[in-house]
């Protein structure tokens, strides 16, 4: 289909001549309706007339087009889109091409040869735009085109004046293209190259007869289309050619050293780095600019959600969430490689020590049994987080200086390998309003080529970022649990070391916060404080030792909500409460009795049924797992659970064509309750499928509906509740 321009208003500025008439009669062939805009000065803005406009309103009518002409400087920006309001009643494009000369060398360069050039250039395309701006904001339909030149992008001898007011329009067109997203006001800049009357003076006759306006003319309708959805592009086009421009950093790098004042010799020690571009970087806003400059000091950071005053003040952009917008948007997946000395670090860094003999499986790497310990699987997922992805998603415009790490949950689908790239990829899951905050839930799936490893949810609090109107809570959080109000059944402590957060930040978390007293001191903390999720591991491997005779196969998943910061060289001391699988946690600091961990537990495997591979090597039933997930679900969230289904459900499992199971999931009964075997009165519906086939169901690989049709699914009952599995097996789509 062709590109039409049927029913819009299009104003060219400049249009008598050059480039802009080239503009004005492609939009009206196109069936736009034209305001022909030209002052008809002479290249320098001297002179008046109204006979350049005139003859482009002429040409496009002979052709049958609509246009009407418009004499005022652009430097009077409301009259110009009075004149498409009074003739057409609407405007829908603008095209800032209207420009002068005043070339000079940089010392001769007069008051006047600068202001004049601002005055045309920068100013009158300021004024114009702000003049269509709210019609375009209440139609919500806008396209507006600045016009730059090589001149301001690469600077050009003579042309001091000049190539400021150019990338000024630049500047301008970034921000716009910001602001006016959400109108569907899409702003971009073009630096055109054309044989006209400015160029005339500087290139041979040849070369301007052959650079015809006609080749950039058609971006510029291209752009201003609706179909076009390029916002904030910046583009140098002629001769039929046209490339897109964008901004490139060096990696850079960081030359403050801790406890010592930043110095000019360290900036020339490292001047090749940071002029150094492999490996660099294309930032696109303003927020992932910031982002690697604050994450120098103030990564998005954990423990403090009591403490908001660690959030460092910097310079607070304006904030506003959109849920609507957020939600669902994915990070870009980041790569992280290793070997074992990443893992051995990692234990070390979660305070393990070949002082416990059983320690060595996860210190050295030529132990038989040499594994990663499980908590390490935040790990690869944490460069998501770090790298400022979070900065590039639409609707969440929030500044990252006042970011803390809330909660955490990690599951694991595998043993983590001890070597290898592992890639992740983030979600935004939700976005709640916590009234003092926001609360930004981040789900991270971590892969190991196809193969899905582990799966984190990162909450992070947003101090300051709430009362936006959304909801205050959400399924999809993993939520903290209370434990049990009887006295713990074990206790474990361990000391941090002073360096404790030295070694821990040699994990990838290398925020300042954890070494460098000057930028604790900013945090309001006496002295640098320890990470998270550094105390996170260590309650993690108290269970795994009191529960699983340190096995890392029997870790399944851990929940926590960071209370409270601790200093290197505390106690940790972990209370654990045993109920079944699932062992509820608290951490506290031994010397201050603070709570510093709430909220928290660590689900295992049984010791029999051990990791999921070693459930199907061992013949038993994969099905047998995801039941007993199901029942822990039960026992959290029975009464809503049944609440929403109200209907018992049978199950029975065949494997090579035999029942060999059956399972009764109760929810229409007290709070809920799964048992192994079938249900002693009638099920509401039965269901029949063979041990493989529930699992592709249960992982979400295998529609029920589509199993039910293709036979692999049988159903008896009331078939219809059979549309409700999905509320019982939901947790394990993302499987
Ligand atoms: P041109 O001189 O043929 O066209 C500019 C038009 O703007 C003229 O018709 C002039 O009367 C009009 N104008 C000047 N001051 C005005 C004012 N205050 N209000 C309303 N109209 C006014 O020049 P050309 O080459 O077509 O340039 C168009 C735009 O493209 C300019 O902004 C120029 O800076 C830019 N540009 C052109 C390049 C080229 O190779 N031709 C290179 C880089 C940028």
């Amino acid at each position: 289909m062709s590109l039409s321009f049927e029913g819009r208003v299009v104003l060219v500025t400049g249009a008598g001549g050059g480039l802009g008439k080239e503009y004005a009669l492609a939009f009206a062939e196109r069936g736009a309706s034209v305001v022909v805009n030209d002052l008809g000065a002479d290249t320098k803005g001297g002179g008046k007339s109204s006979a350049a406009a005139d003859k482009v309103v002429e040409e496009i009518r002979a052709k049958g087009g609509k246009a009407v002409a418009n004499y005022d400087s652009v430097e009077d920006g409301e009259k110009l889109i009075q004149t498409a309001l009074d003739a057409f009643g609407r405007i829908d494009i603008l095209v800032n091409n209207a420009g002068i000369l005043r070339d000079r060398s940089f010392a001769r360069t007069s008051d006047l040869d600068w202001d004049l050039i601002q005055r045309v250039h920068l100013r009158g395309s300021f004024l114009v735009t702000r003049a269509a701006w709210n019609h375009m904001k209440n139609q919500k339909f806008g396209r507006i085109i600045m016009t730059t030149s090589a001149a301001g992008i690469y600077g050009n001898f003579g042309q001091a004046n000049y190539s400021a007011a150019k990338l000024g329009l630049v500047g301008l067109a970034n921000t716009l293209a910001v602001e006016g997203r959400k109108y569907n006001i899409f702003c971009n800049t073009i630096a055109p190259v054309a044989g006209s009357r400015l160029t005339e003076t500087v290139m041979p006759p040849d070369l301007v007869e052959s650079l015809k306006p006609e080749y950039v003319a058609p971006m510029v309708l291209w752009l201003c289309h609706e179909q076009c959805q390029e916002n904030g592009g910046l583009f140098e086009v002629g001769a039929g050619w046209i490339g897109k421009l964008r901004w490139e950093r060096s990696q850079g790098r960081i030359v403050r050293q801790m406890n010592q004042p930043m110095s000019p010799e360290a900036v020339r020690e490292q001047w090749d780095k940071i002029c150094d571009f492999t490996d660099a970087t294309k930032p696109s806003s303003v927020q992932e600019s910031l982002q690697s400059v604050v994450s120098v000091l103030s990564r998005v950071e954990e423990e403090v959600s009591a403490s908001p005053t660690a959030a460092v003040a910097m310079a607070s952009s304006a904030s506003g969430i959109n849920p609507a917008e957020a939600v669902g948007q994915k990070l870009p997946p980041t790569t992280f490689s290793f070997t074992h000395t990443q893992c051995i670090l990692y234990a070390l860094g979660v305070g393990m020590s070949t002082k416990d003999p059983e320690h060595l499986r996860f210190l050295y790497e030529g132990h038989s049994d040499f594994s990663c310990l499980p908590t390490f699987g935040v790990i690869p997922s944490q460069a998501a987080m770090m790298d400022g992805g979070l900065g590039s998603i639409p609707g969440l415009n929030i500044d990252f200086t006042q970011v803390l790490h809330g909660e955490q949950y990690l599951e694991l689908y595998k043993p983590l390998p001890t070597s290898g790239q592992l890639t992740s990829e983030a979600t935004i899951a939700d976005v709640l309003d916590k009234g003092s905050g926001a609360v930004i839930l981040l789900d991270v799936n971590t892969y190991s080529g196809d193969e899905l490893i582990c799966y984190n949810q990162f909450s992070v609090f947003v101090v300051g970022a709430g009362g936006f109107g959304g909801k205050r809570t959400s399924e999809k959080a993993k939520a903290p649990l209370p434990p049990p109000k009887r006295a713990p059944d074990a206790v474990a402590i361990d000391s941090t070391t002073k360096d404790q957060a030295a070694l821990y930040r040699l994990s990838g978390d290398w925020n300042p916060l954890h070494i460098d007293p000057s930028f604790a001191a900013m945090g309001g903390f006496k002295s640098p404080i320890l990470h998270g999720l550094c105390s996170f591991g260590f309650a993690a491997r108290h269970v795994l030792k009191q529960y699983a005779n340190n096995d890392p196969s029997r870790f399944k998943a851990i929940k926590v909500r960071f209370v409270k910061p601790v200093m290197p060289g505390q106690s940790l001391q972990t209370e654990m409460w045993k109920e079944g699988n699932r062992i509820h946690i608290q951490c506290t600091v031994k010397e201050t009795d603070a709570v510093v961990l709430s909220g928290a537990y660590v689900d295992l495997h049984g010791a029999s049924e051990a990791s999921p591979e070693n459930l199907t090597k061992g013949g038993g039933l994969q099905s047998e797992l995801v039941f007993a997930e199901i029942g822990r679900r039960i026992k959290d969230l029975g009464a809503e659970l049944v609440k929403k289904v109200n209907a018992v459900f049978g199950w029975e499992i065949t494997k090579d064509g035999k029942n060999v199971a059956q399972w009764t999931i109760d929810l229409k009964n007290g709070s809920g309750a799964l048992h192994e075997g079938p249900y002693s009165g009638k099920a509401d519906v039965t269901i029949t499928v063979s041990d493989e086939d529930f699992m592709e169901v249960a992982q979400g690989k295998l529609n029920p509906q589509k199993a039910f049709f293709a036979g692999k699914l049988k159903v008896r009952g009331n078939i219809m509740l059979s549309q409700k599995l999905e509320v019982i097996l939901k947790d394990y789509a993302k499987l």
